[in-house]
């Protein structure tokens, strides 16, 4: 786009940074929410000036001709990525990946003594580098075996840096000195990667909003990491990403997630495991039944119809939650209906979750046990018989509603959380923890299952434990949905809820 050092004088409207946004999306699937709208105008303002073009207009109108500019939007990706990352960064993911997943695929892969692994969105190379020496230090036999790493990346700047395998110490802060002594040679301040495990990964600049037949062919790789990356793609982008991680996987192949990423709403053709105190998915078998995908209402969409103000009443709140609930209920699978008012008289949720607020749990469960079949066996009806059940001390049929619920959608947060209730009310302390941290990996905002790992660290005598996951909750209570508050606080306002959340934390000498 021609070259110079053009001041950029006019300043730049709103629409043309909305118009950036659109193209970004459209053209490098990247997201922007409207708080990082700032960081747009800057990458227009700094784009005009370094390329030589005078005006927005003309910027704009030829990023968007079509194949036109490649070199581009290259610098544009260079810009708006976000590059962060380290040496074995969640290290519980290397652990998970060497003790529970390599094993395995090294009895599968015994013949061919074969492996591909994808490193998806590797930044300036730690990850794909990492996963190359956790290969290197436990494949037994490693030179009859034939293994490759294969790292993608938008940015071209980081894969040119990915390339040269010279790292600072901050890239190394948790790899520790043993192997650091191993593959490393000190020069100078820098950190040079030994020449032959750089060989062993290939780079190639790739958008994963792109799809290439040939690259993501049918079993092309064992493992795929793409951790830390689809945070910042356009939904729809994470989506075909996905579907082609799985076709390129196939059945039984492995997914890593950064630690704030779930597939929840995204795939159900993913199994999802949960070991060495993380998470990260299998492809299901060919014979294994698929879950009936969940969509759930885009996570920048407009506010649902459905969402209670901050301060609306509980008739509001009540009237609010029982459209949604009802709405996903009645819901056709061919509507295409998200979220909206529900059809009047149909599946009427209003009693039994008023009756909830009362606490009547007794009458609450008589209410929606009286439900048309089909409403009562649709997931969030399930979900409300399942919590009526544990508040009326009917454990073991509370349990199996839930397991229900999780046969049919094991990524569903609200019915891991009844599960945790089950498994502590069972005297299985641990069973329980585990629901409740797959109830909080699936779904970050959801407030209950951190109260509730509070109190199941409080009760195994670990203070420390208590407070941290306490004081979360008491961050999520703020802002937690009102729908959910009335569905799992066992009857508490938001406010009891936080005022039980600072008065333990207190209790364990926290400041509350
Ligand atoms: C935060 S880094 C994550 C690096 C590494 N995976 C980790 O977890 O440490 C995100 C990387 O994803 C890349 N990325 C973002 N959008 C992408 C896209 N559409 N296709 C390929 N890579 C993308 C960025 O360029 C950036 O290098």
């Amino acid at each position: 786009m021609g070259s110079g050092g053009a001041r950029v004088s006019a300043s730049l409207s709103l629409e043309h940074v909305e118009r950036l946004r659109a193209l970004v999306a459209a053209r490098l699937g990247l997201h922007f929410e409207d708080d990082k709208l700032e960081s747009l105008r800057d990458a227009l303002r700094a784009r005009l000036e370094e390329s030589g073009v005078s005006d927005a207009e003309t910027y704009l109108a030829r990023l968007a001709l079509p194949g036109s500019a490649r070199a581009e939007l290259q610098r544009l990706a260079a810009r708006l990525t976000v590059g962060e990352t380290y040496f074995f960064r969640h290290p519980d993911h290397f652990r998970a990946f060497e003790e529970a997943v390599l094993p395995g695929l090294l009895a599968s892969r015994a013949g061919a003594r074969r492996l591909r692994l994808l490193s998806a969105g590797c930044a300036s190379g730690e990850e794909p580098y990492s996963l190359a020496i956790a290969l290197d230090r436990l494949l037994p036999d490693r030179t009859s075996w034939q293994v490759e790493v294969v790292a993608i990346d938008v940015n071209p700047d980081a894969l040119e840096a990915a390339r040269k395998g010279e790292y600072s110490e901050w890239s190394l802060r948790e790899t520790d000195a043993e192997t650091r002594a191993r593959y490393f040679r000190r020069s100078g301040r820098a950190y040079e990667l030994d020449p032959a495990l750089r060989e062993t990964v290939t780079f190639e600049e790739r958008n994963l909003k792109d799809a290439d037949a040939a690259f993501w062919r049918p079993g092309a790789f064992d493992v795929i990491f793409c951790r830390n990356v689809t945070m910042y793609l356009e939904p729809a982008v994470t989506r075909a990403a996905i579907a082609r991680f799985g076709r390129a996987l196939g059945p039984g192949g492995h997914l890593f997630l950064g630690y704030a990423e779930t597939l929840r709403g995204i795939s159900s053709e993913f199994h999802l495991c949960h070991t060495h105190e993380t998470f990260y998915y299998r492809m299901r078998a060919l014979d294994e039944p698929r879950p009936e995908p969940r969509i759930e209402p885009e996570p920048h969409a407009e506010p649902a119809p459905w969402l209670p103000e901050p301060d609306a009443s509980w008739v509001e709140a009540i009237q609010r939650s029982s459209d949604r609930i009802a709405t996903l209920v009645t819901a056709p699978p061919d509507s295409g209906a998200r979220a909206g008012p529900a059809p009047a008289g149909r599946w009427n949720l209003h009693e039994p979750l008023d009756l909830l607020r009362q606490e009547r749990f007794g009458a609450a469960l008589e209410s929606v046990r009286a439900l048309p079949d089909a409403a009562r066996d649709d997931p969030d009806a399930l979900l409300l018989q399942g919590v009526l059940l544990v508040n009326t001390g009917q454990v073991k049929e509370a349990e199996r509603v839930s397991a229900r619920v999780l046969a049919a959608d094991e990524l569903n947060a609200g019915a891991h959380y009844v599960m945790a209730l089950c498994r502590e009310r069972a005297g299985d302390l641990a069973g329980a923890a585990d629901h409740d941290r797959t109830a909080a990996y699936l779904d970050a905002g959801f407030a209950m299952p951190h109260f509730h790992l509070g109190l199941l660290a409080q009760r195994r005598g670990d203070a420390a434990g208590a407070r941290r996951a306490l004081e979360t909750a008491l961050t999520l209570f703020s802002r937690e949905d009102a729908a959910r508050i009335l569905l799992f606080g066992g009857g508490f306002s938001r406010e009891a809820l936080a005022g039980l959340c600072r008065a333990r934390i207190q209790a364990l000498g926290g400041r509350g």
